[in-house]
């Protein structure tokens, strides 16, 4: 399936997105090994944090689906789970498959992690390494999935240092943590997502954070408690960069997210000349959320702060389309990371924006993009899903009709995706078979 999107007037609009992905697989995660019963509103519905439900039934949690957005977990301690039956398929997700090997670290049996053809290709030894190091014994295919765990009821607390910032590693080493014997410790060269930390305190757990150490101590006992999900402001990204880049629209997101490890993306807009506020701020359990006014503005180029990229990860490919359609140049270092993710996304990025006629200059860890006009033409999403999703915003400014090929990965992240963008006014189709 691909998307044909048609140069359209997006125009004033009052919208929701869906769910935070970080948070929702969370909540299935930390709802599933807690004590009682864990009630989780706004939950994203995307086929990665699916994934995490399916694998978590087969380790024998109870998990009821009470509404589109509605779940009711019945947690079964830090203890009760149970060996599953066979391989447990995560689909396209990092985080799954990063998160659940701590969490099977910690096991009294064995289980098999594996993935789609993405994921069996991302590396994985940036987490057998640290659990490892704890007691778990890990088989993998060179550092790469299917992970085959041997989970370890004796696992020793360790002082990690991350040799790169990531909240997947942090969050695989602290809920490995909460099954260890002693004090577990996590320092990252960068702020992360902190979702983890934050949920594992609201569910009683002790949670140190001095100057970038995270620590847990084992055993831990999780309570259950109520979660709210925020909408994702990763999301979100998508409709505030099609608004920024309209003549005219002045656009509102409801409830978002605006964790500050997270809102790296509206500083970097904000810095290119974006008019971007954040309205109604207030907590939804223990996530900062806010509404997010968005209106028309015209983007200038710029150096992109390294100490941003860390808080902005999930945002690279549409901040690409920002500076492609902004006046000069902007220049990204440091992202190396991206190379890494759903696919590789700064060759994702620049391939699709040169065969939109963009200039684009690729270096190991960056990039240089000169700002220009779209034309319209047909571009790869390489199955990521936010390849797919910049491209479509892309296509709303474009002289001509874009074709976006392979978006089925939309479905992870972004259910309703093209309807949402229909609703702000652009013009977006799904056909299933696109332009050469
Ligand atoms: C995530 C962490 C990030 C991010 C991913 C979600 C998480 O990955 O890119 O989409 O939920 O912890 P890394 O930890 O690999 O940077």
């Amino acid at each position: 399936m691909h998307y044909l999107i048609e140069p359209g007037a997006i125009g004033d609009a009052d919208v929701t997105v869906p769910g935070d992905k970080s948070v929702s697989h969370r909540a299935v995660m930390l709802g599933s090994i807690a004590d009682g019963v864990t009630e989780v509103r706004g939950f994203l519905a995307g086929e990665d944090c699916l994934s995490t439900i399916a694998a978590f039934r087969d380790l024998g949690v109870a998990i009821e689906r009470t509404g589109e957005t509605e779940l009711v977990i019945h947690g079964v301690g830090l203890r009760g789970l149970q060996a599953p039956e066979g391989d447990l398929d995560l689909g396209n997700s990092g985080t799954a498959m990063r998160l659940m090997a701590g969490v099977l670290a910690g096991q009294d049996f064995s289980a098999t992690l594996t993935g789609d053809e993405s994921l069996t290709g991302r590396p994985m030894q940036r987490i057998i390494t640290p659990l490892c190091r704890m007691g778990a014994v890990i088989e993998s295919r060179g550092g790469k999935p299917p992970l085959r765990i041997r989970g370890n009821t004796a696992l020793e607390g360790i002082d990690y240092t991350l040799p790169m910032a990531s909240a997947q590693v942090k969050s695989a080493v602290l809920l490995a943590g909460l099954y260890a014997r002693g004090r577990t410790t996590v320092t990252e060269p960068a702020v992360t997502r902190d979702h983890t930390e934050r949920m594992l305190r609201a569910m009683g757990v002790a949670v140190s954070s001095d100057d970038g150490r995270i620590g847990v101590e084992g055993p831990a006992t999780l309570r259950a408690c109520p979660v709210r999900v925020p909408a994702d402001l990763s999301s979100a990204a998508f409709v505030i960069l099609a608004a920024l880049l309209s003549d005219k629209a002045d656009i509102i997101i409801r409830d978002v997210g605006v964790n500050p490890t997270r809102t790296g993306v509206l500083d970097i807009l904000r810095a290119m000349g974006g008019d971007i506020r954040q309205e109604n701020a207030r907590d939804m359990g223990e996530e900062p959320v806010a509404d997010i006014r968005v209106r028309a503005s015209k983007l200038q180029g710029i150096d992109v702060d390294p100490a941003l990229v860390s808080l902005a990860i999930d945002e690279f490919p549409v901040l690409f389309v920002a500076a492609a359609a902004a006046i000069g140049e902007t220049r990204f270092t440091g992202i190396g990371e991206l190379r890494v993710k759903e696919s590789d996304r700064i060759a994702a990025m620049a391939a699709g924006l040169r065969a939109l006629g963009i200039r684009v200059e690729e270096f190991d860890d960056g990039a240089r993009v000169l700002g220009g006009r779209f034309a319209g033409g047909a571009v790869e999403s390489f199955g990521d899903h936010r390849i797919a999703m910049s491209f479509a915003i892309a296509g709303t400014v474009a002289t001509g009709p874009v074709t976006v090929r392979d978006v089925a990965a939309v479905e992870t992240s972004f259910p309703g995706f093209e309807a949402c963008l229909g609703g702000i006014g652009a013009d977006i189709r799904c056909v299933s078979e696109g332009p050469a």
